[in-house]
């Protein structure tokens, strides 16, 4: 079956969340314009499993899901809210996503399982948001995600299957330069493959690979 090279667009609601859901912004608009232009190379590896860290509404790995018809996509999020978004943005677009609740991958098996992995748990609530107690709590990798990227990285190597691809979303003040050096540290091939300035902020995706 040809494999589509471009995303379509999709569709997400809200509504039922009450504002407890991350609403897809410029940085998730990012990830998925970059992630498109590597479409190639990941239909390369002709991933059977993949995973996004931090799904929030869903659109990102329901657009992988899209593409990727024959995949497995799992979500995971620590905020119910988000794990429910993201199975109703799949069925809106008619892809199948899984998604459970979690706190990143604490607790699952998914030993050397994962062939495309997206991970975005870079919070920015805009000025004007008041979040409840829950709402914060399911954010709580905070406003720079550098403590939560911290306590993920050393789990990458034993989650990544033999020949894999991730891609992490990270802004100035997690130090993407460090990021890529300790996933080097750790057997990765990694490095920056877009930079983008977003509302005053620098973001890069960092790329990382296993076995290719
Ligand atoms: C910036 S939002 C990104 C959402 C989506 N990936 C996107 O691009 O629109 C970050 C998401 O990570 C989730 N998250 C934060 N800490 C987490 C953790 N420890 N484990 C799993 N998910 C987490 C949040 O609930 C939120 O949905």
């Amino acid at each position: 079956m040809e494999i589509k090279e471009k995303f379509q667009e999709h569709l997400w609601d809200l509504n039922a969340y009450d504002g407890k859901v991350y609403e897809p912004k410029e940085d998730t608009l990012f990830f998925l314009e970059t992630l498109e232009s590597d479409l190639p190379m990941i239909k390369s590896l002709n991933p059977a499993t993949i995973l996004e860290i931090g799904s929030g509404s869903g659109l990102v790995i329901s657009s992988l899901s899209e593409v990727f018809r024959k995949s497995f996509c799992l979500a995971i999020d620590i905020n119910p809210s988000a794990c429910l978004a993201t199975v109703n943005t799949s069925k809106l677009n008619k892809t199948s996503v899984n998604a459970v609740q979690g706190d990143l991958i604490n607790g699952m098996v998914l030993k050397n399982l994962i062939d495309v992995l997206i991970i975005n748990l870079i919070y920015l609530p805009s000025k004007s948001q008041i979040l409840d107690d829950s709402t914060a709590k399911a954010w709580s990798g905070g406003m720079d995600g550098k403590a939560i990227i911290e306590r993920l990285l050393p789990q990458l190597n034993d989650l990544m299957s033999e020949k894999s691809v991730g891609y992490l979303l990270a802004i100035s003040n997690t130090s993407p330069r460090q990021i890529e050096k300790m996933l080097e540290g750790m057997g990765f091939t990694a490095g920056n493959i877009q930079i983008k300035t977003l509302t005053s902020l620098n973001y890069a995706l960092i790329r990382f690979t296993k076995g290719i």
